[in-house]
């Protein structure tokens, strides 16, 4: 029988995970059935259950259930627990294995494929909800210069800037206090581009040759890329790249192999 996947949401239409896990296992000659699976907002738990009853031997997790998804967990790693939030799930005889693999898919990303290596680099993340939490440790640990979280709310930022400090030089502030400052590369991990709204942020902190990277994905650029574009940011990027190189490391966790990335990134480029 076909080994059985699924990505786990709420709304769930949209996912990519299908394509790009099926892509994955056409090139690696695997046999598998990857499904869209919409949990109630109120049965995260119930739905994963009837998933391992019906033969399920791992999942993928998304919006809105990444956070309770670790209550599930018999073990989860370091790095989930870090992120406070799960998005691969992988079931065995020993229970159910929890890891987030969204960092290590945004660090391949960004110094693999975009070739821009963050050590040492002054590195600004915008944001301080869920997106962020679940990329700061991965980033700190690349040894940028320093780590600014910026958010509207301070006190959100202020509260990452206490959990993460024991991992790197982090700074929190808000979109005012950036005034003055330079970073290299510019993370946008708020939830603005996806209601299409823009960042009330200084001008002037895209430093010469930096990059500028939207977590989010989008077929055009989004308004924050577009303003990175205008500010004189050299690179640009929206996070494709990132949501292909998570599914990678989570395909490695259920497989075993870690596939090609590039041909599958180009081919849902091209969509
Ligand atoms: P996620 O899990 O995607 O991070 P979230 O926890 O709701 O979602 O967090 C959304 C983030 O986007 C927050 O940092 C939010 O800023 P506030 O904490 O100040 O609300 C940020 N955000 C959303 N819209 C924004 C906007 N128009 N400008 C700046 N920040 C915005």
């Amino acid at each position: 029988m076909e080994k059985y996947y699924a990505v786990i949401g709420n709304p769930i239409a949209h996912s990519k995970s299908p394509l790009i896990h099926a892509a994955f296992a056409e090139q690696l000659g695997l046999s598998i059935r990857y499904e869209r699976l919409l949990a109630p907002l109120e049965n995260f738990a119930g739905t994963v259950r009837q998933f391992q009853t019906d033969g399920g031997r791992g999942a993928n997790v998304t919006v809105p259930f990444k956070e309770v998804a670790c209550q599930l967990a018999d073990t989860i790693t370091a790095r989930a627990r870090l992120a406070g939030a799960v998005n691969t799930l992988v079931f065995s005889d020993l229970g159910i294995h929890a890891d987030n693999t969204d960092g290590a898919g945004l660090i391949a990303d960004i110094q693999v494929n975009l070739a821009y290596a963050l050590k040492g680099r002054r590195v600004l993340i915008m944001g301080a909800g869920g997106a962020s939490r679940g990329v700061i440790a991965p980033i700190l640990a690349m040894q940028p210069a320093f780590l600014v979280i910026a958010n509207r709310t301070l006190a959100k930022a202020q509260t990452l800037r206490a959990q993460f400090s024991p991992y790197g030089i982090v700074e929190a502030a808000d979109y005012a206090a950036l005034n003055g400052m330079q970073f290299d590369c510019v993370i946008n991990a708020t939830s603005a581009s996806l209601a299409g709204e823009s960042i009330a942020m200084p001008d002037g902190v895209f430093a010469q040759g930096s990059l500028a990277y939207d977590m989010m994905y989008a077929s055009a650029p989004t308004a924050f890329m577009q303003y990175a574009q205008q500010q004189g940011s050299e690179r640009v990027a929206d996070g494709l790249g990132m949501l292909v190189e998570q599914a990678a490391v989570s395909f490695h966790l259920w497989h075993g192999v870690h596939p090609t990335t590039q041909p599958v990134i180009s081919l849902l480029r091209n969509l």
